[in-house]
């Protein structure tokens, strides 16, 4: 909403909100102060511009992209799953690199009633197995795969363990202890473990676009929480990715930095210091200097579709500075000649909007991914997609 204020001599249009006086870096001004005002200047020049800072500044750098090794072993392939209304591929992704061998298992079930190729969604899971049980002894609304089959969409899903365990070990085990060169020090920009998880996704991708069950060209890269800032980042590295999804993802995904509400970078870092580049911890309670914000995050999705999706009790993740990063991307989305938000208000909780390329909604509850969650995605996907 805006507020017209008459100031002096001058109307000045003052957005509305609490605490969006902020200032934000500008998406939509180059490095060189160059004003970007078409999609080809923000193709050429910005887009590139905010992708390096990010690398350089936030998630790393990451140092290798399809190993050349890179396999595909199908290890099952059930046509009759889920009553027979699915095809369900098992499929391990292998890559070897000079500090050892790693292998993603993936798991795709695919609507058998819906004509070839499908668009679907790829989650990229950090909660533990039994959440993507590929047998579906565990139902868990992580992953409710029944409903998006039914729903006439791939359930794709993989486990960011695989790629890179979880934990602080001075990046020695996963794709860091096999991609990394153990000669040199690790330099401040290199990549963490949720651009590690990131580059999982490509990889899972180089799969995808070799099944012709599959289309490849409209495919999500979902996650929750610190799977929701993975999908962002994920989305942002790999053009591919058609759509980006980010459940509550909260400091260093969708919500933006300076508000400094909920978790902050300096409580981010403390806790999760292998997230994120070694730069980033220059930038604990120093938010301002950040020369990036998360809405350009967002806006490095245009022109494709984003989604965030934030939760009333969530407010570790500020679910207004999520918002706001969709509002702030929206310009972006303008070059294009494409909506983002169709609106600067906050929308009540389970009133999603779902209009633009940037999809947005606010459910009532705490930090987690349900079914309500999963059912605006497939109505956005709908919406767009068919
Ligand atoms: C912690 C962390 C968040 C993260 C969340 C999760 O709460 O502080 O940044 O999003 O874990 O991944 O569940």
């Amino acid at each position: 909403m805006k507020l017209f204020v008459i100031l002096g001599v001058f109307l000045m249009a003052v957005d509305a909100y609490p605490s969006d006086n902020l200032l934000l870096p500008d998406p939509l001004k180059s490095a060189e102060g160059m004003v970007i005002s078409s999609s080809e200047q923000w193709q050429a020049v910005r887009r590139a511009e905010i992708l390096e800072l990010f690398r350089t500044h936030v998630y790393g750098r990451t140092p290798v992209g399809r190993p050349t090794d890179l396999r595909f072993e199908t290890k099952e392939i059930t046509p009759t799953a889920l009553s027979g209304s699915a095809t369900l591929k098992l499929v391990n992704i292998r890559y070897s690199g000079a500090g050892g061998e790693g292998m993603i298992e993936l798991s795709v079930f695919i609507p058998n009633a819906v004509p070839k190729p499908v668009p679907g969604f790829l989650l990229i899971c950090n909660r533990s197995r039994e959440n993507i049980d590929h047998t579906r002894e565990n139902k868990s609304p992580f992953w409710p795969v029944e409903w998006i089959i039914e729903r006439g969409y791939v359930a794709a899903a993989f486990l960011n363990a695989d790629v890179d365990p979880d934990k602080d070990d001075g990046f020695q085990d996963g794709v860091h202890g096999i991609f990394d060169s153990k000669n040199v020090p690790r330099s401040p920009d290199a990549w963490g473990t949720i651009a590690a998880w990131a580059w999982g996704a490509s990889r899972v991708m180089d799969y995808l676009e070799t099944d012709e069950d599959v289309d490849a060209t409209r495919m999500a890269a979902i996650g929750h929480s610190r799977g929701g800032k993975t999908a962002l980042w994920c989305g942002a590295e790999d053009q591919r990715f058609s759509m980006a999804i980010s459940n509550n993802s909260g400091c260093t995904g969708a919500a933006i930095a300076r508000r400094k509400q909920g978790e902050s970078i300096e409580a981010i870092n403390r806790r999760f210091p292998h997230w994120f580049c070694a730069n980033y911890k220059e930038y604990n309670d120093k938010e301002d200097e950040l020369p990036v914000d998360q809405h350009e995050l967002v806006a490095l999705m245009a022109p494709r579709l984003v989604y965030v999706a934030s939760a009333t009790e969530d407010n570790w993740a500020d679910p207004m500075g999520e918002f706001l990063a969709c509002v702030h991307a929206t310009p972006v989305y303008s070059l294009f000649g494409l909506t983002g938000l169709n609106t600067d208000e906050m929308p009540k909780p389970e009133h999603p909007l779902h209009d633009g390329h940037i999809g947005y909604h606010l459910r009532t509850g705490g930090h987690g991914l349900t079914e309500y969650d999963w059912n605006c995605y497939m109505d956005f996907a709908d919406k767009h997609w068919k």
